[in-house]
């Protein structure tokens, strides 16, 4: 299985409940490293781009509403199978279909505030992490 890295983002919703600690935790029992991490407040334009595949669907407007109701951490996890591996911690986009134990049945109130993104593919995901980090920001973690 190959070392992937893949971009995570905890929204607002969830750093407004105060639980970035509880949900790094999870990336780390889960064997992700954090090798690049970064709190902002995401301007419109900013989050418009990041989800510009979503832009005809009815919940665009809303979605970037909320993403930049407040500020948001965006990370860059690596480990083996990462992409998928984080998809699975994370759970469904429908924290009510959810695994029990995942991030989002844990956390999330709602599909629209679903408490966390991550990745869906390795190619999204290293044009993901582009998009928050340079390359200099992201960190070689030997041991
Ligand atoms: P999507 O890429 O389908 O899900 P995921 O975040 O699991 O990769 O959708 C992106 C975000 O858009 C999703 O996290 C929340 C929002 N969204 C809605 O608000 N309503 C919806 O019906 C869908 C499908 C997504």
């Amino acid at each position: 299985m190959a070392v992937e890295r893949t971009l995570s983002i905890i929204k607002p919703d969830a750093v407004a409940k105060n639980i970035i600690g509880e949900i790094y935790s999870r990336f780390e029992r889960a064997g992700l490293k954090i090798v690049a991490a970064r709190m902002l407040h995401l301007p419109r334009e900013q989050a418009e781009a990041f989800y510009a595949v979503h832009k005809e669907r009815p919940f665009f407007k809303d979605l970037v509403d909320f993403m930049i109701s407040g500020p948001v951490m965006a990370q860059v996890l690596e480990g083996e199978n990462a992409v998928a591996r984080h998809r699975e911690i994370m759970g469904a986009t429908d924290p009510k279909q959810a695994e029990p134990g995942t991030i989002r049945a844990d956390f999330a109130d709602s599909i629209d505030e679903n408490a966390v993104h991550g990745s869906d593919a390795v190619d999204t995901a290293s044009q993901e992490v582009n998009f928050f980090f340079g390359p200099d920001e992201v960190c070689a973690r030997t041991r």
